[in-house]
């Protein structure tokens, strides 16, 4: 397996439950690409070599285990570890999970993220230096109470305060430490871009909060803003949102609506702090009156989404998008500097040395990798 700092990881998983399968696919990808399929498409071609296989399947009759005996035939010379996901921990259902070539066997209700964390620890490559386990276990965290955040608001639900919560306690743990480029390391790995963005803007904005020496109740706030500023996206189609290439001015028009849906939602739920609302409500305005969606100016835009709104522009400029390629660090920090009034300037100079510090930082871990970052994740 070439593992995460050279070529894509997928991620095989089987499962004879619809609904099973749509929610590990999305909590899978966090370590990569996740292929989900069926057993009855799960002989479908696939480069067994950089694969590691998650099995969930019903091995409680001599049907269910034929049917898993065929779906697997395909992959079990590869060599690859497999995980299996056991909905019954009886000693025969293990035997049979272990005669199937079962690598690890683990009970299906599993908390999310101590699945999230074993297959981390299974995947790390162990000639590279990576992120420190403390560190990926709090990634792991922000990632999986994330996975809840935006179940809840893309079926309409109400959203759970405790993930919330949950994700700001890990992200800003993760910042006392320090490790803003491990963090990225870890973004970059996942693979839905919906919780790249969130835990991209997040660790930064919660790096920046550390930074200029904000007090805890303050960083709580600001990086509770950063995790919920695009929530309204839950609500954009998702023809819009994940379209690859560019948007059409009818379709800029509906997805410029994210800030008030998102806002609308929380003002609707009720509990959330003023500061939230309003990171949330104007994280796309800018400075000079050009952003959206009223077009604020000046003292109007309080100084937390002034962060917010830099952090994001950077992120959204250096991540993998289908349509551009992502841009090294310094070509965004570039950017940002060109917007001018746009940008609270003496702002964005913090965020540059915040980001030269994690340059150097990463210089320092890698060496010579260090050219790798941001092409090899490029879609
Ligand atoms: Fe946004
Ligand atoms: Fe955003």
């Amino acid at each position: 397996m070439e593992g995460f700092f050279g070529g894509r990881t997928i991620v095989l998983l089987i499962s004879d439950c619809e609904e099973r399968r749509q929610a590990l696919q999305r909590t899978l990808s966090l370590w990569g690409p996740c292929v989900a399929l069926s057993p009855s498409q799960s002989s479908r071609e696939i480069d067994e070599s950089r694969s590691l296989l998650v099995v969930d399947l019903d091995l409680s009759g001599r049907k269910s285990i034929e049917t898993a005996r065929a779906a697997l035939a395909p992959y079990r010379l590869a060599g690859a570890p497999c995980i299996f996901l056991l909905r019954d921990m009886s000693s025969r259902c293990q035997m049979q999970a272990n005669a199937l070539g079962a690598t690890d066997i683990l009970p299906a209700d599993i908390p999310v993220t101590v699945l999230l964390d074993k297959i981390g620890l299974m995947l790390a490559p162990p000639d590279r230096p990576g992120p420190s386990a403390a560190l990926q276990q709090r990634f792991v965290a922000a990632s999986a109470a994330l996975s809840d955040l935006m179940d809840a608001a893309e079926r309409g639900d109400g959203l759970p305060v405790e993930a919330i919560d949950d994700s700001v306690e890990a992200v800003n743990r993760a910042a006392d430490g320090g490790d803003l480029d491990g963090w990225l390391d870890m973004v970059w790995r996942h693979d839905d871009a919906t919780y790249q963005h969130c835990l991209l803007v997040s660790g930064l904005v919660a790096a920046f909060a550390q930074r200029i020496g904000f007090r805890e109740a303050d960083r709580r706030l600001m990086t509770e803003a950063a995790v919920l500023h695009d929530i309204g996206k839950a609500r954009i189609p998702l023809d819009i949102l994940r379209k690859p290439g560019k948007l059409t001015p009818a379709e800029h028009e509906i997805m410029n609506q994210h800030p008030q849906i998102g806002h609308d939602m929380l003002v609707a739920q009720g509990g959330f702090a003023p500061a939230v609302l309003t990171a949330v409500l104007s994280h796309h305005e800018y400075l000079d009156g050009s952003g959206y969606p009223h077009g604020l100016a000046g003292d109007h835009i309080p100084d937390p989404v002034r962060i917010i709104t830099i952090c994001d522009v950077y992120a959204a400029l250096i991540e993998r998008r289908s349509y551009k390629p992502p841009m090294s660090p310094a070509e965004a920090y570039a950017v940002l500097v060109a917007m001018g009034e746009k940008l609270d300037l003496d702002l964005v100079r913090v965020f540059g040395e915040i980001m030269l510090d994690a340059s150097i930082a990463r210089l320092g871990r890698y060496g010579a990798h260090v050219s790798k970052r941001g092409t090899d994740t490029a879609a």
